[in-house]
C-alpha cells in the first residue's frame, strides 16, 4: 500500500466532525484551523492526509473527501488528554506564545507525545510512495520527521511550523528540548512563518546540540537540514469572488441594518483562545466608551469568538472571563435595543464571513502573539471596494506582511484605543492607498504562492543531500 506521492501529516484530519457523526464528509474550513489552510492546495490533488478523526478508538477507513485520500490516526481517551490536551496545547502552546498562560509540564504527557508521534510516523512510513513528499504540520508532531527517517530514508521530509518559534530563554525551560531539536532536524526542509523564528531555531540547535547553524540551515552529525521563512496565506482569488457576490454585498448591508445601523462596525473573528488579546480589546472597548470617545449609539463590536480546545482548563477560564466581561460592557453602557457589544460563539460559514468582513469598518485583530493570523489576510482580501481599515497587533506574524496596517501593541491599552478611535475615524466609505498596497501584497502572496515555494525549497533541499 505504499503508493502516496504526496502525504499531509497533521494532528487532525481537515473534516468536520459534527457533519462526519452524521455520515456527510466535508471539509472543515474554520479560521484559524490548518484545514482551512491547506485546502486551496490540496483539493483535488492526489494528496494523502494522515490525522486523528476526532473520535477515540477504532475508526472505520474514510472516503476521499475534496480528492484528498484520509487515512485516521487512532486515538485513545488517554492519547486526546496527554498529547493533544496536554503536550501540544498545555506545555508547547503557551510556551511558543511568549509564556503568555504558564506552561504545564508533566512526565506523562512527554511519554504520550512520543507515543502519539510514532504512530503518526508509523502510518506515514507505511503508505508514502518511495521517494514521496512527506510533509509534517506543526507543533504536535514536531518528533514525526526523526522517527518517519529512521524507518524511511528514502522519503523527501518537510516539516512546517504554523505558530511561532520562540526565543531561547522560553525554548530552554522545556526538559526534552534536545528531544524536540532532533525529531524537528529528522526533516529535509524546517518551514517558519518569521525570520526571527529561524533565528531562534539555529541558536537552539547550536547551543543545545551544537550543531552547525549557518544562513541555509543546520547540520547535525552529517545530516543538513534546510530552514527558511515561509509566511502562510489564504486562497485570495476565492475569498475576492466570495466577497464579490451579489448575495454577499445584500448580506453585508442587512447585517449592519440589523445591528441598528451604527455609524461604525468594529469586527474581530478569533479562535476562542488567550493568546488572541481577546480581554485587553475588550479592556480597551470599556474604556473608551467609559470615556466618552466612542459611544454605543454609533459604534459596535462584533466580536466572533469560536470555541476551541474546550476540555482544557485555560480555555474553560478564558470563555467565562470573555463571557462575563461582555456582560459587563452591555450591562454597563447599552440600553433597550442597543448593544455596544454583540457576542457570537459560533462557527460561522464562509459566506456569512465574507458578508461580515464586508460590514465591518474597522477590523480589530489584536493577539499577544500568534504565528501568522489567516483572519487578517481574509479581510484584506476581502475588501474588494478598498475600503476598511485593518488594526493589526505587532506581534502577529501578519505585521510582517501587512505593514501599512495600523499597527498596535495590544499590551498598550491607551495606545490600543487611541489606534482604534484613528482607525474608526478614517473614512471608511472611500478606498484607501493603504487597503489597496495591503489588498496587492495578499494577491501576490497567496496561499499557492507559498506552497510552491516551500515545495520548490523542499526539493532543492533533497537535490542536494
Ligand atoms: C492553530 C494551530 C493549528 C490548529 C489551529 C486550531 O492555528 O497552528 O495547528 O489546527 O490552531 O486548533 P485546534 O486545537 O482546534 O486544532
Amino acid at each position: 500500500m505504499r503508493d502516496a506521492s504526496l502525504v499531509v501529516v497533521a494532528s487532525r484530519l481537515p473534516i468536520n466532525d459534527a457533519a462526519a457523526s452524521e455520515g456527510v464528509f466535508e471539509w472543515r474550513r474554520s479560521p484559524g484551523g490548518l484545514g482551512e489552510a491547506l485546502h486551496p492546495v490540496l483539493v483535488n490533488t492526489p494528496a494523502t492526509w494522515i490525522g486523528w478523526a476526532e473520535k477515540t478508538g477504532p475508526t472505520a477507513p474514510l472516503p476521499d473527501v475534496d480528492g484528498v485520500h484520509l487515512i485516521p490516526v487512532e486515538l485513545s481517551e488517554d492519547d486526546v488528554h496527554d498529547h493533544y490536551e496536554g503536550f501540544a496545547n498545555s506545555t508547547l502552546w503557551p510556551l511558543y506564545h511568549d509564556a503568555v498562560e504558564p506552561a504545564v509540564h508533566h512526565r506523562r504527557w512527554w511519554e504520550a507525545y512520543q507515543r502519539v508521534n510514532q504512530r503518526y510516523a508509523d502510518q506515514a512510513a507505511r503508505v508514502a510512495a518511495h521517494g514521496a513528499v512527506v510533509w509534517v504540520q506543526d507543533y504536535h508532531l514536531q518528533l514525526v520527521p526523526a522517527m518517519l527517517r529512521a524507518q524511511r530514508p528514502d522519503l523527501r521530509i518537510g516539516f512546517f511550523l504554523h505558530v511561532p518559534f520562540p526565543p531561547p530563554e522560553l525554548f530552554m525551560q522545556l526538559p526534552r528540548r534536545a528531544e524536540l531539536l532532533h525529531g524537528m532536524l529528522g526533516a529535509d526542509l524546517i518551514g517558519f512563518q518569521r525570520i526571527q523564528a529561524v533565528h531562534n531555531f539555529h541558536q537552539l540547535a547550536a547551543k543545545v546540540l551544537g550543531a552547525n547553524a549557518d544562513e541555509h540551515g543546520v547540520t547535525v552529525d552529517g545530516h543538513v537540514t534546510r530552514t527558511g521563512a515561509f509566511p502562510v496565506s489564504i486562497d485570495t482569488a476565492e475569498m475576492e469572488a466570495l466577497a464579490s457576490l451579489d448575495e454577499v454585498v445584500e448580506k453585508a448591508a442587512k447585517l449592519r441594518a440589523d445591528l441598528g445601523s451604527p455609524q461604525r462596525v468594529i469586527l474581530s473573528v478569533d479562535r476562542l483562545d488567550y493568546t488572541k488579546g481577546i480581554e485587553h480589546r475588550l479592556k480597551a472597548y470599556r474604556e473608551l466608551l467609559a470615556d466618552g470617545r466612542l459611544k454605543a449609539s454609533e459604534t459596535v463590536l462584533v466580536q466572533v469568538a469560536i470555541p476551541s480546545r474546550e476540555r482544557v482548563e485555560q480555555y474553560r477560564l478564558l470563555r467565562d472571563r470573555v463571557e462575563r466581561e461582555v456582560g459587563r460592557i452591555n450591562g454597563d453602557f447599552g440600553r433597550l435595543g442597543v448593544a455596544p457589544v454583540h457576542y457570537l460563539s459560533q462557527v460561522f460559514d464562509r459566506t456569512e464571513l465574507a458578508a461580515l468582513y464586508r460590514a465591518a469598518d474597522v477590523m480589530a485583530v489584536t493577539p499577544l502573539r500568534d504565528g501568522m493570523n489567516l483572519v487578517a489576510k481574509e479581510y484584506v482580501a476581502a475588501r474588494v471596494d478598498g475600503c476598511g481599515a485593518l488594526l493589526l497587533s505587532e506581534f502577529a506574524g501578519a505585521a510582517a506582511e501587512l505593514t501599512q496596517a495600523y499597527l498596535v501593541n495590544p499590551h498598550d491599552v491607551e495606545g490600543l484605543k487611541d489606534t482604534l478611535v484613528e482607525a474608526l475615524e478614517a473614512d471608511a466609505s472611500e478606498p484607501s492607498p493603504q487597503m489597496a498596497a495591503m489588498r496587492a501584497h495578499v494577491r501576490e502572496h497567496d496561499i499557492q504562492a507559498w506552497a510552491r515555494s516551500y515545495l520548490t525549497a523542499l526539493e532543492a533541499a533533497c537535490a542536494e543531500r
